[in-house]
């Protein structure tokens, strides 16, 4: 698809839009002292505890704990992801999003006559589904399937022809729009030029994306022959990593959204559509990604993943779960429903009925009780050294789950099984959890006990949270590359975010956020922001906090460097000899 969107585009985006009229254009807000309250959107209550703050560009709900950035809080509300909120908020102030190049398809002035074209093939296959002389194979075969006129429309089915030319000739007389058919994966170019259609003879999936529109198609053959579905192929409008089948659908059809289930196979959500189960969406045709996963939990609380029983349904159900861990947080769901050998959705909703599926459905086994079981599995904890063991196992595991009650409670779960103190199990797994920069630990949790929390890396960390609460600090450091030097995580951050302020000392709290929102640091500094959302900002104090934080992060850099000189001390230059005896004088 299109290049990246430039971060010089977000930063601008982020200073030039105000979060208060971005929601409260959503969410009625009113002025209470400094900030902007309003009842919370993403929680049921009745005395207002979401709070926006126009001096950080940032919102803070204190009864759920949602919080983030403008950009946060139209992904949340209106269900977009990432480059969606952006095109959204630009769109909203009249700017258009640019993209950085290096693309193998040129974006051009626009993909709208991607999608038009689209739209067209769709409603010609349609058409032909009603018109085409050998419309009747495909009519009956659906019939066989079940399915009736009203899903087979709701869902967009039509038909493929025969021949090799049908879709080249009834949209691609132009050049141009042939041109474009191209690209949109519709013909396949042969080697010698020559064009023709991809989809032959085969029932036509619309494959739409969370707006409407068509971006690509899934073609199932009509009786045997291979491949039994022919997708098209990635292109500028369609990445199928990210889509989800049926889902536009499943909205379109409920106004509340209960649940999604997570099935395999086009024919599954179309089959269970067709039996009132409206809430089903399929991947296609590979694991369930994290993009998948975020767009899911954006749309609902719930996800029920719906395997096959067999070993492949297994592993792909266990992949779902590994993606699904860091997103696990209060409020969101996750169950695993596996299915009896031999069957699909589509087979046992034909045979069980709607109400016997939803049974089924609502026996499904929520993440928790499906992972230990698994981790079980592998650990006799009858045993002494089998519940050492599955404390080793599930450590990594458990180390992905974000800061919070969900997190919390699955170590409770882990501390029963193996019999342990749940504070020991919580500084073993400590050390791996949310560090900040990827390869070091760093003390992450508000309420660590003090005797394991390091403090070297802490000073960076709170320098950086300090940063966060009020970006203005940044002028108090006068170089920010002196403390280059420092062998601390994080340093890095702190050092570019420091240089970042010098350059546009007026960015808030919510553009830094934006700033790093893709980058690996994000999170951190998402979840940083908000834990000192909560702490009580007393103005002053703020200042002469991050003075003595720089300044002992600097008396650590001088430490660092002298207990550098000594270790070469037999081969020090001049100048080094006395940059030692400086330190050493200045150390004392
Ligand atoms: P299945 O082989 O389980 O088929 O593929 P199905 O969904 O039960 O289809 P019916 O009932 O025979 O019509 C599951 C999914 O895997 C992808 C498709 O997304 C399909 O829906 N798939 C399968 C392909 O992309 N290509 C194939 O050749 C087969
Ligand atoms: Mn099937």
């Amino acid at each position: 698809m299109a290049g990246r969107i430039p971060q010089q585009f977000i930063d601008e985006l982020i200073s030039r839009v105000d979060i208060v009229d971005v929601i409260d254009a959503r969410v009625p807000l009113k002025k209470k002292g400094r900030e902007h309250v309003a009842c919370c959107p993403f929680h049921n209550e009745k005395t207002p505890s979401f709070t926006v703050s126009q001096g950080k560009q940032f919102y803070h709900c204190f009864g759920c704990g949602a919080h983030g950035t403008a950009l946060g809080f139209l992904m949340e509300y209106e269900h977009l992801d990432f480059v969606e909120a952006v095109e959204k908020l630009a769109a909203g102030i009249g700017l258009s999003v640019p993209r950085e190049g290096g693309d193998n398809a040129p974006r051009g002035p626009s993909p709208q006559p991607l999608y038009e074209l689209m739209e067209k093939s769709a409603h010609h296959y349609q058409q032909q589904l009603r018109r085409h002389p050998q419309r009747q194979r495909a009519v009956d075969y659906l019939k066989k399937r079940g399915l009736s006129g009203e899903i087979a429309a709701a869902f967009g089915i039509g038909y493929a022809p025969d021949g090799w030319d049908h879709l080249l000739k009834a949209l691609g007389q132009e050049k141009e729009q042939q041109d474009r058919l191209l690209t949109v994966g519709m013909l396949i170019e042969k080697d010698d030029g020559r064009r023709y259609d991809r989809f032959r003879d085969r029932i036509m999936f619309p494959i739409r994306d969370y707006r409407g529109r068509v971006i690509a198609f899934g073609g199932r053959v009509l009786d045997k022959g291979e491949p039994k579905y022919l997708n098209s192929p990635e292109t500028p409008i369609f990445h199928k990593g990210r889509e989800l089948y049926g889902l536009f659908e499943a909205k379109q059809a409920l106004r509340e959204i209960p649940r999604l289930l997570v099935v395999e196979g086009y024919m599954d959500v179309v089959a269970l559509a067709q039996f009132g189960v409206r809430y089903a969406v399929a991947t296609l045709g590979t694991a369930v990604t994290k993009e998948h996963l975020e767009r899911l939990f954006r749309t609902t609380a719930e996800v029920v993943f719906c395997f096959d029983g067999d070993r492949a349904g297994r592993d792909a159900a266990w992949r779902g779960l590994e993606n699904a861990l860091p997103l696990m947080r209060e409020g969101h769901q996750l169950h695993f429903m596996f299915l009896p050998e031999g069957e699909d959705p589509d087979t046992l909703v034909r045979s069980i009925g709607r109400d016997g599926f939803e049974q089924r459905i609502g026996q499904a086994q929520p993440l928790s009780e499906y992972f230990f079981e698994q981790m079980g599995r592998q650990a006799d904890i009858t045993r002494l050294d089998g519940r050492a063991r599955l404390v080793e196992l599930c450590r990594p595991y458990l180390s992905k789950l974000p800061p919070g009650v969900y997190r919390h409670l699955m170590l409770d779960r882990l501390a029963q099984l193996a019999h342990m103190e749940r504070d020991a199990l919580e500084r073993m797994l400590g050390g791996e959890t949310a560090p900040m920069a990827p390869t070091a630990p760093v003390a992450a949790r508000p309420a660590r006990p003090p005797a394991v929390s390091r403090h070297q890396p802490s000073l960076v960390r709170s320098a950086i949270g300090l940063l966060l609460q009020r970006p203005a600090l940044a002028q108090l450091v006068g170089e920010p590359q002196q403390l280059s030097g420092l062998h601390l995580p994080g340093t890095p951050l702190l050092v570019e975010m420091l240089d970042l302020l010098r350059q546009q000392p007026h960015l808030t709290t919510g553009a830094l956020l934006e700033h790093w929102r893709q980058s690996d640091q994000g999170k951190h500094l998402f979840a940083l922001a908000q834990r000192d959302m909560l702490l009580s900002a007393e103005d002053d104090n703020l200042e002469q906090e991050f003075s003595d934080t720089i300044a002992r992060l600097l008396q650590q850099l001088r430490r660092q460097r002298r207990l550098d000189l000594e270790q070469r001390f037999g081969s020090l230059s001049e100048e080094e000899k006395n940059e030692y005896s400086q330190l050493v004088r200045g150390s004392t």
